[in-house]
C-alpha cells in the first residue's frame, strides 16, 4: 500500500514560522513521526512551494498508483481550484489535514476547496492530525 503525504506552500517553514499556531517541530520531524508510526504502508512525502510541482505529483498517481493521499495544501486550500481540479482529473482518495484550527482563524480560511472531495479532513491537531489520517488509512487497510 503506498500513501502520498504532500504539504504545500510554505510548511517547508514548519518550526520556524508562526510556531505559536503550528508549533515548534519542522516538516522532517513530521516524517519521523510518520515514519516510526507505521510499519505496513509505503510511505511518500513531497512538499513543495510550487504549484506546478503540486499538480505534477498528483497527476503522477496514474503511474505512482497511490492508494491514498494526506493532504495539507497551505494557503493553496483557500484559494487554488487547479489543484482541486488535479485531484479530480486522476480520482485520488484523500484526507485533508491542517494543523491550526482554521475555523477559529480568519474568515477566508473558512472556506476549503478541498473539504467536499477529501473522505474527511482532520483540522486543529497540530502534526497529531497526520497521524490520525495515517492510522485511519491503516484502519481502513485492515478492515478494521
Ligand atoms: C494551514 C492553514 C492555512 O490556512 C495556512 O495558510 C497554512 C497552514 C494549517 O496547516 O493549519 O499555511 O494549512
Amino acid at each position: 500500500m503506498k500513501v502520498l503525504v504532500l504539504n504545500g506552500v510554505n510548511l517547508n517553514m514548519l518550526g520556524k514560522r508562526e510556531t505559536e499556531l503550528y508549533g515548534s517541530e519542522t516538516l522532517n520531524d513530521l516524517e519521523t513521526r510518520l515514519t516510526s508510526l507505521n510499519k505496513d504502508v509505503d510511505l511518500e512525502f513531497f512538499q513543495s512551494n510550487s504549484e506546478e510541482d503540486i499538480i505534477n505529483k498528483i497527476h503522477s498517481h496514474k503511474e505512482e498508483k497511490y492508494d491514498f493521499g494526506i493532504f495539507n495544501f497551505g494557503a493553496h486550500t483557500h484559494t487554488n481550484i487547479a489543484i482541486r481540479d488535479a485531484i479530480l482529473s486522476v480520482k485520488l482518495p484523500f484526507y485533508e489535514v491542517h494543523i491550526s484550527n482554521v475555523y477559529a482563524r480568519e474568515e477566508f480560511r473558512h472556506v476549503s476547496f478541498f473539504s467536499d472531495i477529501a473522505e474527511g479532513s482532520i483540522v486543529g491537531f497540530g502534526f497529531d492530525g497526520y497521524e490520525f489520517a495515517l492510522l485511519k488509512i491503516l484502519r481502513n487497510k485492515n478492515g478494521s
